[in-house]
């Protein structure tokens, strides 16, 4: 990203050198960069250009206000899977009517939260689900936007963690029981059908899964329009990849020049098209430092043991996932070894990063690259580690979005017995 990039040797995050971070806030520090933030939406909102799409953010990538905040000044809506996250948009007073909620397990004090918001849409994912809303809805005597979530069954070529859109995954409702679904929802006086939604899985780098599953979703459209149910909006999800490596992604034009194309070819030029991408708004606009406490070569392996671990990012030990290591000051000499990059925690799967050709030396500091999307909110606390703090870069200017948690806030709330 060009707002992570080397200026006289140093990493700087915009015109900010990152070393300067690391000194004054201390390690493990989650960085992001405002620009590459606006620029990741840029590349949405110029590929909708002149047509009717709202982008709800998927904020499960990265929830911090003041993330949230940027992205609802550029007019975007959200994409929230709990009572939480709608506590958060309407923390930094966020617009309900451009909230989706999705989601397997909404709980009802979660659905009146959302109604009385008056979210623009539930993403229903079950006849259970569609029953206790329709419930939920009228004993509030108020009328619920449905869309239902429907599985597609097509392959996103992506980790089988985190694909979704195939028959074997928990989310959604098969796409051949839809219209029966979609025929009991309109017979409750409280609900309201508004769209169809799906989301097939996440990092994706190819168009032609989305294609598949919007064909699908068309035919069904049509069949509904037979049955005199109206669709007002197509949802069709986030997923949209990042470059972690050497991928090259498909971006949002790619995607929606050709969505465009098929729905004007097929008479559905008015239909709404929602989007809910959380990675590819903000993965590339954040990094995670971290400073090498000791150099440790074994008869096997040679250790950087950093101060970052995987409470702080978990996606290498969950998903085998590949992060870019890049040292924040680039050494002058020194022997390069492979390393792996490896945190304190008491876990073997306790790494960031693994074979990496680095020359290093105790103290220096590491970006771990690509830890804007499913960092900080996947952080935990384990092994009583307080979970670092987060920055935002604006050009020269540093905020503290979130400070270090205190030692003491991690047990604050406990209790021993008499
Ligand atoms: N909409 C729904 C219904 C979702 O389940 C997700 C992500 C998104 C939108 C946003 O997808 P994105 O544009 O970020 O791909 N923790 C994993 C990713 C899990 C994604 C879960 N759902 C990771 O770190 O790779």
């Amino acid at each position: 990203s060009p707002h992570f990039a080397f200026h006289q040797g140093v990493l700087h995050a915009e015109n900010v050198p990152l070393t300067t971070l690391a000194e004054r806030f201390g390690t493990p520090l989650y960085v992001y960069s405002k620009k590459a933030l606006h620029d990741a939406w840029g590349a949405y909102q110029q590929a909708a250009t002149g047509r009717n799409v709202l982008v709800c953010y998927g904020m499960k990538a990265n929830s911090n206000l003041a993330v949230l905040n940027e992205f609802r000044k550029l007019g975007s809506g959200f994409d929230i899977v709990s009572g939480g996250e709608l506590a958060r948009v309407l923390a930094i007073g966020g617009d309900a009517g451009k909230v989706v909620f999705s989601g397997v397990g909404k709980q009802e004090w979660e659905m009146r939260a959302a109604l009385k918001a008056g979210v623009k849409c539930f993403n229903v994912e079950s006849e259970p689900e569609l029953e206790r809303l329709a419930q939920v809805a009228q004993d509030m005597g108020k009328v619920a936007p449905v869309s239902l979530r429907v599985n597609p069954d097509v392959d996103a070529q992506t980790h089988p963690y985190i694909s979704t859109g195939l028959k074997e995954n928990k989310f959604g409702i098969a796409i051949e029981d839809a219209p029966g679904v979609y025929q009991r929802a309109k017979q409750y006086g409280s609900l309201d059908i508004v769209g169809v939604d799906c989301h097939i899985g996440s990092q994706i780098t190819e168009v032609s899964p989305y294609l598949d599953a919007l064909d699908k979703l068309l035919v069904l459209i049509k069949h509904l329009a037979g049955l005199g149910v109206n669709i007002r909006h197509l949802d069709l999800g986030g997923g949209i990849g990042i470059r972690y490596t050497d991928e090259t992604p498909l971006t949002p034009k790619m995607l929606l020049d050709k969505v465009f194309e098929k729905l004007d070819a097929q008479g559905f030029g008015h239909l709404q098209i929602v989007l809910e991408p959380g990675r590819s708004l903000v993965g590339n606009a954040g990094v995670l430092l971290t400073r090498i406490e000791y150099l440790k070569h074994t008869d096997a392996k040679n250790f950087a043991i950093v101060d970052a671990a995987m409470n702080d990012l978990i996606r290498p030990t969950l998903y085998d996932a590949w992060h870019s290591v890049e040292q924040v000051v680039t050494p002058v000499g020194g022997q390069v070894q492979t390393y792996d990059i490896v945190g304190p925690i008491c876990e073997s799967g306790d790494w960031l990063a693994r074979n990496r050709s680095l020359a290093l030396a105790q103290g220096d500091v590491l970006a771990i690259m690509s830890a804007g999307a499913y960092a900080f909110t996947m952080a935990s606390q384990y092994n009583t580690r307080p979970r670092a703090a987060e920055v935002m870069v604006d050009n020269d200017t540093v905020t503290v979005v979130r400070p270090r948690e205190k030692l003491e806030s991690l047990f604050e709330h406990e209790v021993v017995l008499d």
